[in-house]
């Protein structure tokens, strides 16, 4: 079982119990503004997900880890690792990524789970270059990106959905925790 904790949280695998919770980030135009086409997702893609999600840790022995509050034990969105399949042009970098509720935006929880996310590439998986393919505008993703180390590296457009993007990328054998 992989799980890492933070000073405020809980990075784990994700279960069914979660689908509820994610599905309600899901559905918030807030959340899903910068993502994909910013269209929301409903409860049954939300399941797929986050079954395709376990799967590629299977497979992978990496993901997208359910990001919980340690105390409340709420969970408040995810971060981590994935293959990007639909983006051929960054294969086969493995991507970061990550969302929470608005809720929770704004308190440096991105920023905690994202940082955990890089030490656990580099240390326990022995990834050395991890990317970042950030919307042009979601500022508060390139601010994320930002104080990761991670340096913009190309801008490129979405394959699917034409929108402009940013490559951002970070070498990990020079990353300081
Ligand atoms: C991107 C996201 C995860 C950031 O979460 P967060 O917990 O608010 O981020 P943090 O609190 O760690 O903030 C990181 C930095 O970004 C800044 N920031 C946060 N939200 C911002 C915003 N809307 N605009 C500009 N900067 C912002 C913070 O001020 C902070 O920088 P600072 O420490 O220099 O002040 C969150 O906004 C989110 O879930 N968005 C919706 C999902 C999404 O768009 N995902 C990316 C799709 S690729």
């Amino acid at each position: 079982m992989t799980e890492i904790h933070t000073p405020r949280l809980l990075l784990r695998r994700w279960h069914e119990g979660d689908v509820p919770f994610l599905a309600e980030i899901n559905a918030d135009p807030r959340a899903m503004r910068w993502v994909g086409d910013g269209s929301v997702i409903d409860a049954d893609t939300t399941a797929e997900e986050i079954e395709r999600w376990e799967e590629e840790w299977d497979e992978e022995g990496f993901g997208l880890f359910a990001v919980e509050l340690l105390g409340s034990g709420e969970l408040i969105g995810f971060t981590g690792l994935s293959v990007a399949e639909f983006f051929p042009d960054v294969v086969p970098d493995v991507a970061i990524g990550w969302r929470l509720g608005p809720q929770f935006w704004g308190q440096g929880y991105a920023s905690e789970a994202a940082h955990a996310t890089l030490e656990f590439a580099l240390q326990d998986r022995g990834i050395d270059r991890v990317v970042a393919v950030i919307r042009a505008g979601d500022k508060a993703s390139e601010n994320v990106a930002r104080k990761l180390g991670m340096a913009p590296e190309r801008e490129t457009d979405h394959p699917a959905y034409g929108v402009p993007l940013t490559v951002h990328a970070i070498d990990l054998t020079e990353y300081q925790a």
